[in-house]
Parts: structure tokens; C-alpha cells; sequence
């Protein structure tokens, strides 16, 4: 996105400020009709979709309410998809909402065609052909393959619906404008990711489950370049903040004397995690790092994760991951 938003910058100060305007609000979503496509719901297919949506892409930790006052901020099962208004703390330009994606057929997407779904999913556009904010990573979930596509398409069709009536996003200019140059059809094949390549398939895995955004500084929206995956982002929600750790090899402050056991314990350590025996959250424990999801992952999923990151650039990054608050002011 970056390169698009300065490439509309330059836009602007060439057409001047006038017809850049004109261009910027008048311009169309590069979009293409959604396509036809009816995913047929095998078990496979069911089965897949599921491990997708609730354990690699956490397309719940999104689009649904998450509780800050739980350990992980995990939302109420019953609320899963039903959408999310992101809290004003986390500084987007605008107010965010991620929508309803149940197929309830007035407030969610159960009167979406198939091939909408997946435009909106990979492509960034929504049924009405608007342009959606890119903190939905369709730019990621471009890269999933067809396949793995049409597993989520058939598991988000079987959700139970819920009822609930989600505000539109409402950006701030000019990103609400800019966001148009973000959607991008895709219109070749995606095919399936090589397994016996772990430290390839580790990378799929890594990509679609959004790693990257989360463990990055960002910068004016933008991810830092040079500290990809050093940690450091903050996530101010509710009465807590916690900023996410350093996952590069780097040996002191990152990974890099973590043995594969160790990474894969860490995660099953929380197998057992549910909303309801989930712990209170202190300023201590308080992370949104989606552990409850990630932990189902099988041992191979997640031994392929530990491959793809001991590939990246290790960097040299303390991060004080649970930084003391100062007292409130009263
Ligand atoms: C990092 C957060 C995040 C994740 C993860 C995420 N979404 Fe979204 N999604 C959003 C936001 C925010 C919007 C609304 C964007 C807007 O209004 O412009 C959205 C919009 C959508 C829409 C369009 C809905 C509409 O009414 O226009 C669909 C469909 C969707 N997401 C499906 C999914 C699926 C399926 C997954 C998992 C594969 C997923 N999302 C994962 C944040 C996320
Ligand atoms: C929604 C944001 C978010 C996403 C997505 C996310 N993380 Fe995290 N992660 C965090 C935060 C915040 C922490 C620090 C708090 C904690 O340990 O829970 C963290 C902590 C960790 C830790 C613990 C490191 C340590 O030093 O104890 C590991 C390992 C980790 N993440 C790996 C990953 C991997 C691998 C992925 C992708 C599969 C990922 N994370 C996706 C937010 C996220």
C-alpha cells in the first residue's frame, strides 16, 4: 500500500490540489465483478476452513468482541464473527468496524454470493463495491490458495448466524479516499502451498496468520522498515497495554535461543485455554497475542513457523513487553 499512497501523493501535487481532489474522491476501486464461483462444502473442505478461520488466519480475534479483561482479550464464543468495533485507543484514522460475517441475512453476509465472499476476503472489496480499509489483510489472504480459500468460504457458510447490526466504517480524510488503490483483483491461479518445504510452508502459515502486523512498529500506518518482526508495536486496550515481543533469532532479544520444543511448548502450553476458564487480565498477563487460537495448531504447523523465522533477519531489539503503568491520575 505504501507505494500506492505515495504514487497518489505525487498525483495530487501533480494535477494540483484541485483535480488531484476531484481525482482522489471521483476515482473507482480497482475491482472486478465477483465471480460465480458456488464453493461445493465437502467434509475436507469443512474441516480445513475451520483450522483457517479459528487457528491460522484468527479471523475471529478480528470480527468479534474481544474482552480485554480476559486472558489473550478472548471474545465470547457465542459473539464469534458477529463483528468488532476496535477500540479508538489503537489510533486508526477513523473509527473501525469489522463487520458482521455470519451468515445472518440481515446483519451479516448471508445474502453475499460465494464469489463476493471471496472477493471481499482477497481482494479488499465489499458486496456494494466499495473499497475496504486494508487493516482487513486482503492483501495477505491474497496469497492464500484457492483451495485453502474455498475451505474458509464453505466453513464461514456453515456458522451459525448472529444478529447484530455493525456501524460502517467511517475513515478520516484522505485515507478514506486513498484506501481505493489498495484493493487489487487477483486473477491467476493461487495453488497450494509445497508441505515438504517447511521453511516455505512455514512462510504461507506465517503470512496468512498475520504475524507481521502485529509483531512490527508501525509508523504513520506503515510497518517500519528494517524491524520486521522486532516487536515493540503497542496495543493500548481497555486499562491495559502490552507491546509485542521480539520473534527474530536475534540471540538476546529475540528468539534465537529458543530450541523448536521450547516454541512449540510455548504455544500448547495453552491447549487448554476457553473463554471461560480464560484468567483475568492483570497489566502483567494483559497480551492480545491470540494464544487460545494458535495453540490448536498441530506440531507441524507450528515446527514449520519455527523453521520460517529462524530464516528472517535476527534484530537487536529490547522490548519491554508488559511496561508498568504509570498510576492514574486522580
Ligand atoms: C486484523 C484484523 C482482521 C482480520 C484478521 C480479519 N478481518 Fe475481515 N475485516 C476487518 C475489518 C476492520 C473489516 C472492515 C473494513 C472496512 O469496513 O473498511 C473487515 C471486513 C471483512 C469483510 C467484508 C464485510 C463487509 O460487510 O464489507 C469480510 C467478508 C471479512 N472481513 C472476512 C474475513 C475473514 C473470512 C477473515 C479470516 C480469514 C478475516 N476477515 C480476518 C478486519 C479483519
Ligand atoms: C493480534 C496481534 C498478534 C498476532 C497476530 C501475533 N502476535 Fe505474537 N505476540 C503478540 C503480543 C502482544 C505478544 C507479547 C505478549 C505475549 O507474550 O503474549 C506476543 C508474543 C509472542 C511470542 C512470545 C515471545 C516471548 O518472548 O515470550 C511468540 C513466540 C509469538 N508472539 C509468536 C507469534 C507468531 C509466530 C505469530 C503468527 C503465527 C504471532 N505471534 C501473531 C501479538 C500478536
Amino acid at each position: 500500500m505504501a507505494k500506492k499512497i505515495v504514487l497518489s501523493i505525487v498525483l495530487l501535487l501533480v494535477l494540483g490540489a484541485g483535480g488531484g481532489f476531484a481525482f482522489l474522491v471521483l476515482k473507482s476501486p480497482n475491482a472486478a465483478a465477483p465471480s460465480s464461483i458456488k464453493v461445493e462444502a465437502t467434509p475436507e473442505r469443512l474441516e480445513r476452513g475451520k483450522y483457517l478461520f479459528e487457528h491460522v488466519a484468527d479471523c475471529g480475534g478480528c470480527h468479534s468482541p474481544r474482552n480485554p479483561e480476559k486472558f489473550a482479550a478472548m471474545a465470547p464464543p457465542e459473539r464469534i464473527g458477529s463483528g468488532w468495533s476496535f477500540p479508538k485507543e489503537l489510533g486508526f484514522p477513523g473509527v473501525v468496524h469489522s463487520a458482521n460475517i455470519t451468515p445472518d441475512k440481515e446483519t451479516g453476509i448471508g445474502t453475499w454470493t460465494d464469489g463476493e465472499k471471496i472477493r471481499a476476503i482477497r481482494e479488499g472489496i465489499s458486496k456494494d463495491g466499495r473499497a475496504l480499509f486494508p487493516f482487513m489483510p486482503f492483501q495477505s489472504f491474497a496469497k492464500m490458495s484457492d483451495e485453502d480459500l474455498y475451505s474458509l468460504v464453505a466453513y464461514l457458510n456453515s456458522l451459525a448466524p448472529v444478529k447484530n447490526r455493525m456501524p460502517r466504517t467511517e475513515l478520516d480524510f484522505p485515507v478514506k479516499y486513498l484506501i481505493k488503490f489498495a484493493a487489487q483483483p487477483v486473477t491467476a491461479k493461487v495453488s497450494a502451498p509445497d508441505r515438504s518445504d517447511k521453511v516455505k510452508y512455514g512462510g504461507y502459515l506465517v503470512t496468512i496468520a498475520g504475524c507481521i502486523e502485529c509483531h512490527t512498529q508501525l509508523e504513520k500506518g506503515e510497518l517500519v522498515k528494517g524491524m520486521e518482526y522486532a516487536g515493540g508495536h503497542e496495543f493500548p486496550i481497555g486499562n491495559y497495554v502490552v507491546r509485542s515481543a521480539n520473534i527474530t533469532p536475534d540471540q538476546e532479544t529475540g528468539l534465537g535461543k529458543w530450541s523448536e520444543d521450547r516454541f512449540v511448548a510455548k504455544f500448547k502450553g495453552h491447549v487448554n485455554l476457553t473463554y471461560e476458564n480464560a484468567p483475568r487480565s492483570t497489566q502483567a498477563n494483559f497480551t492480545i497475542m491470540p494464544w487460545h487460537a494458535f495453540a490448536q495448531m498441530t506440531e507441524d504447523d507450528l515446527k514449520a513457523i519455527y523453521s520460517y523465522l529462524r530464516t528472517i533477519q535476527p534484530v537487536h531489539n529490547p522490548v519491554d513487553v508488559h511496561p508498568a503503568l504509570a498510576p492514574p491520575q486522580s
